[in-house]
Formats: C-alpha cells, sequence, structure tokens
C-alpha cells in the first residue's frame, strides 16, 4: 500500500482524502494512494492510484520514516510527493481539502484521521513547519 503525503505549491499544504468506504473508515482523513500492482515500482503505483482517484499528475520523493504493517500482505508505506499538475477532485472519496501543519495536527487529536495514517503526523507537521 502506496499513501502520499502530497504538498502544495507553496510547500506548506498536504492533501488529505476523506474516506467513502469501507464503513469503519468512512468519513476519516486520509493521506490518498492504494495498493502497487504486479510489475510496478512504488512510485508508478502511486503517480498511476493519485492520477485515478484524484485527477491529479504528482513528482515523487522520499519515503516517510514509518511504514505501517496492516497485515500479513499489507504493509502501509507514505512517500512525499509534489503537484506536478492538475486539480485534486474527489472521484472515489467524499472530499479532498488542503492542510496546513496545524490543522493536520487538530485533526489527529480529534480522531478523524484514518488510525494507521497517525504514525505519520509528527514527521508532516514538522516537515510543514519547517518550509
Ligand atoms: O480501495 P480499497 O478500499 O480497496 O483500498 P485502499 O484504499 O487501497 O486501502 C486498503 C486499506 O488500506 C484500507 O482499508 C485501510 O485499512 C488502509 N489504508 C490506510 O490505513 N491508510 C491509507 N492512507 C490508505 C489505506
Amino acid at each position: 500500500m502506496l499513501a502520499g503525503a502530497i504538498l502544495d505549491s507553496s510547500g506548506t499544504r498536504i492533501l488529505l482524502a476523506r474516506r467513502a468506504r469501507p464503513v469503519e473508515l468512512a468519513g476519516l482523513w486520509e493521506l490518498p494512494g492504494g495498493k502497487a500492482e504486479v510489475g510496478e515500482t512504488d512510485e508508478e503505483a502511486l503517480r498511476r492510484e493519485l492520477a485515478e482517484e484524484l485527477g491529479i499528475a504528482v513528482g515523487v520523493e522520499f519515503e516517510l520514516r514509518d511504514q505501517v504493517v496492516l497485515s500479513d500482505e499489507l504493509v502501509l508505506i507514505a512517500r512525499w510527493a509534489r503537484v506536478i499538475a492538475g486539480e485534486p477532485t474527489a472521484r472515489e472519496h467524499q472530499a479532498v481539502r488542503w492542510v496546513d501543519a496545524e490543522e493536520l495536527s487538530t485533526l489527529c487529536d480529534e480522531g478523524r484521521l484514518v488510525p494507521a495514517d497517525t504514525v505519520w503526523v509528527p514527521e508532516l507537521v514538522a516537515r510543514l513547519r519547517r518550509a
């Protein structure tokens, strides 16, 4: 599983998307992404998923520090990325929004992020504040 911490052009906000399913995660915000298909690199998978789900082209950069083991087959990895083209549109999500460090912290504290994604919040907040 690849998730993208997608930075806006000012470098101060990242993109969150609100999940529509499954029921236990519906309404919670996540770093958007998806699963790699056979033969795809992580970077290719993330670029394809973000094009499909949000209609954006991204440049994929480094991996964030933490990985989350969701199950025997599913490990969640997040990569830092930047929008190259397109305006994010919720095609498979309920909504999308750009958040700065403050808003990301607040959503996390309020329990409004997908649980697995909370591991990245400290690193993301630090990176956004440094911008
Ligand atoms: O599209 P589908 O619901 O099949 O799957 P997905 O969006 O690729 O996500 C699969 C699972 O990964 C979700 O049910 C979540 O448990 C987890 N996930 C997550 O915890 N955080 C993300 N940013 C993305 C996915």
